[in-house]
């Protein structure tokens, strides 16, 4: 089956190369891509949102199914743009519709349906430009931390927690009123701050039931034990210890089947993934936030853990088995450790050469933000390369992993040899 991921960083980077690993994948198209998937399928210059291009590619090359990998263009309605088309009725779209996507696209809609659903999460107010004046008033009497969230997508800036009641405040109001993360900060959720441990939880989903994938935690700051600012995800860790049969059960019973019913009660056919980011409360899961698709960097971690056939569980996805899967895990640890630029997730210097990629042993490498300049592969984005070992417990993934991590190099190149240290 010919076979298209939208997207170009290290997740579609490892759908790719677990895509290309099965023997019933035919041509792997990208769009658009990266220096690391150009060796293991067609790299086009369709950018995620050019959903035209992106509808003459597959229509052209009689691609069967379509990954997406990012949020962007599944909030954008890409899945409703491609089966409005007579000929694509039967596209495999691996990505919710326009309306299951407000899982991620909107944290007002995700946080009424969880309401809704009896889903556990932070208690929560909404407020916009008509309500700011009480908005105010309720933030300076607010328990704190308070969490401030913009509505809309804001590439995982659109959070702040303010540790006063001036901050809040101020944040509450550069937010709505001075328009901080434009439109999508028009509506602001403010929540309770929960203290706990996360873990990135995974299902996919065909409309009907759905299947566990292995979950991960993630490092979202960029200083060693969890300090500084936010970033992306600097690496990941899977299996997640604390997330034993105890807690999977109970997240389970409280989040993903309700959850899965509550979107076919909506009338969501929601097929791809359902990302829950959870934190765990004494033991107790709630959800701290929903995606519409699998997360970078865990993905560099989940992905290379699964040793089923990739093509055959989306195969399923389209016939609505899923639930009649059993997924083959690898029981070792992965862990992934991403190699960013110097001052991310500040401003950083792009355009440095990268060398000693063919030194690396024992783990494997995601392009991430890398791109090549006159046939020179250099650093081109903030986080530029992901690398993922496994091996027995976290301790022996991270020896693997870092001295991957120091074998290859650029100038002002940054990583932490924490990840997954807190769990040990
Ligand atoms: P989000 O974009 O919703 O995942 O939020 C980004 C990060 O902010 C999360 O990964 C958490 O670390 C933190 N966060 C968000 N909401 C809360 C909350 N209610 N309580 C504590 N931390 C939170
Ligand atoms: N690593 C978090 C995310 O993908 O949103």
């Amino acid at each position: 089956m010919n076979i298209l991921i939208v997207g170009s960083g290290g997740r579609e980077h490892a759908f790719a190369l677990k895509l290309k690993e099965s023997p019933k994948c035919g041509s792997l198209y990208l769009a658009p891509g990266n220096p690391g998937t150009e060796k293991l399928g067609v790299n086009t210059n369709i950018k995620v949102d050019d959903f035209d291009s992106i509808e003459k590619l597959i229509l052209e090359n009689n691609i069967e199914i379509v990954l997406v990998g990012p949020e962007v263009p599944l909030v954008k309605g890409i899945k409703d743009h491609l089966l409005s088309h007579p000929k694509l009725k039967d596209l495999i779209v691996v990505g919710p519709d326009k309306k299951g996507a407000q899982l991620e696209g909107s944290k007002d809609f995700s946080k009424m349906f969880m309401l809704k659903y009896s889903i556990p999460t932070a208690s929560y107010k909404t407020f916009n430009q008509n309500s700011l004046h009480s908005g105010i008033e309720y933030v300076s009497k607010h328990s704190l931390p308070v969490v401030l969230k913009a509505d809309g997508l804001a590439a995982g800036k659109g959070v702040i927690i303010a540790e006063t009641h001036k901050e809040a405040v101020s944040a509450l109001n550069e937010m709505i009123a001075d328009k901080k993360f434009g439109e999508s900060s028009a509506t602001v959720v403010v929540e309770q701050f929960l203290t706990g441990i996360e873990v990135s939880v995974f299902a996919l989903c065909d409309g009907e039931g759905y299947l566990l994938l292995p979950e991960a935690k993630d490092y979202k700051r960029i200083g060693e034990k969890d300090t500084g600012l936010n970033t992306g995800g600097m690496g990941a860790v899977s299996p997640v210890p604390f997330a034993d049969e105890v807690f999977m059960k109970k997240v389970k019973e409280r989040i993903i089947d309700p959850t899965i019913a509550g979107l076919k009660s909506e009338g969501i056919n929601y097929t791809g993934f359902v990302f829950f980011g959870l934190i765990s409360v004494s033991g107790d899961p709630f959800v701290i936030e929903y995606n519409a698709r699998m997360g970078d960097p865990e993905t560099e971690a989940v992905i290379p853990r699964i040793k089923s056939d990739l093509v055959d569980i989306f195969v399923a996805l389209g016939q609505k088995k899923l639930s009649q899967l059993t997924l083959d895990v690898d029981p070792r640890t992965a862990t992934t450790v991403m190699l960013v630029s110097g001052g991310y997730p500040e401003d950083f210097e792009k355009g440095f050469s990268i060398s000693g990629l063919q030194n690396v042993k024992d783990a494997v490498v995601f392009h991430s933000g890398t791109s090549l300049k006159n046939g020179d592969l250099v650093n081109s984005g903030g986080r530029v390369i992901a690398v993922t070992a496994l091996g027995e417990n976290i301790q022996d993934a991270l020896i693997k992993t870092n001295a991957a991590a120091e074998k290859i190099t650029w100038s002002k190149k940054y990583y932490r040899k924490d990840i997954g240290l807190d769990l040990c």
